[in-house]
């Protein structure tokens, strides 16, 4: 999709990963569209890939679409997508990091937000990152060194630095419930020390409220690189910190997130370290897909 900020922004700068970011644009808005006439015909099939863990017919399609689209542009690229991806690490090189749909329990409820998430990694770094949300038909995105935008506007991490005035986002635990107690008192330290808590139900929406400055931190534990990829580096590029729940940068493939303004993370950080066991904080098999503990 031509946006009137595409046009600006490329008369008066020649910037790398332009045609990417339009690609992943264009793939996002041909996936929404059929995700939504799934959603308005009540069309799909449901099924289990483990407890709680929805796949519908509308994921499937929208996984297709969105490889489609970019392969036509890049065919020598690599996927890595929820559906059929078989990586358990990153690989060198261009890598399309992909949520066909994000919030598949929301859409197969008609809840919004669900979202598609496409992001470009290269060699280890975040280069393109695009989140539409469906429902609303925000488009959120971010190329690396060039900024995160809303739709035509740019966006920015909140100004709140307090934690007594924060809004913070999370998941709930829904399939594995191995580490539910200490989250629990993670949960009512924080319902007691900040403005509330909320729980939108698509990891890619929660980082880029972050981004928008419409929560001040997040935090989950049981993450997969595709529902943070695109997400984070339009955190990044709106002056927000990414963090693993011991302070390092393992938050890709390592199964727990921080995000948020600088303060928050360190206050969230702070919080989890206390309550959650030294073992807990990291991922000791990053390739086994439902170990949390
Ligand atoms: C899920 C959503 C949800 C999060 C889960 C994810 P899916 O993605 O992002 O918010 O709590 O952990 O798996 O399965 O709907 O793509
Ligand atoms: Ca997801
Ligand atoms: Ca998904």
């Amino acid at each position: 999709m031509l946006t009137s900020t595409r046009l600006i922004y490329i008369s008066t700068t020649t910037v790398d990963y332009q045609k990417e970011l339009e690609t992943a644009k264009r793939a996002a808005q041909q996936a929404g569209e059929l995700i939504r006439s799934f959603q308005a015909n009540q069309s799909y099939d449901i099924e289990l890939k483990g407890k709680n863990d929805l796949v519908t017919d509308a994921d499937l399609a929208s996984e297709k679409t969105i490889i489609e689209v970019i392969k036509q542009e890049f065919p020598n690229d690599q996927f890595l997508a929820e559906e059929s991806n078989t990586y358990t690490q990153l690989p060198s090189g261009r890598v399309w990091i992909i949520d066909p749909i994000d919030g598949t329990t929301n859409f197969s409820h008609g809840f919004a937000p669900y979202c598609v998430s496409i992001a470009l990694w290269e060699d280890g770094t975040p280069k393109v990152g695009v989140v539409l949300e469906i429902a609303n038909n925000e488009l959120f995105w971010a190329i690396e060194g060039v900024g995160a935008y809303l739709n035509d506007s740019k966006i920015h991490i909140s100004a709140i630095n307090e934690p007594a005035k924060s809004l913070i986002a999370t998941g709930f635990p829904y399939s594995h419930f191995d580490l539910v107690d200490p989250y629990l008192v993670v949960l009512k330290n924080l319902m007691q020390k900040t403005h509330g808590i909320r729980r939108a139900g698509a990891a890619s929406y929660d980082l880029c409220c972050v981004a928008a400055g419409r929560v001040e931190g997040f935090y989950e534990y049981g993450l997969s690189p595709w529902d943070v990829a695109a997400g984070a580096l339009i955190i990044q590029e709106a002056g927000g910190t990414i963090s693993d729940w011991k302070g390092g940068d393992g938050w890709l493939f390592g199964k727990r997130i921080i995000a948020g303004t600088p303060n928050i993370v360190e206050f969230l950080k702070t919080e989890i370290q206390n309550v959650f066991l030294e073992k807990h904080l990291v991922v000791r098999n990053a390739a086994n897909k439902t170990s949390l503990s």
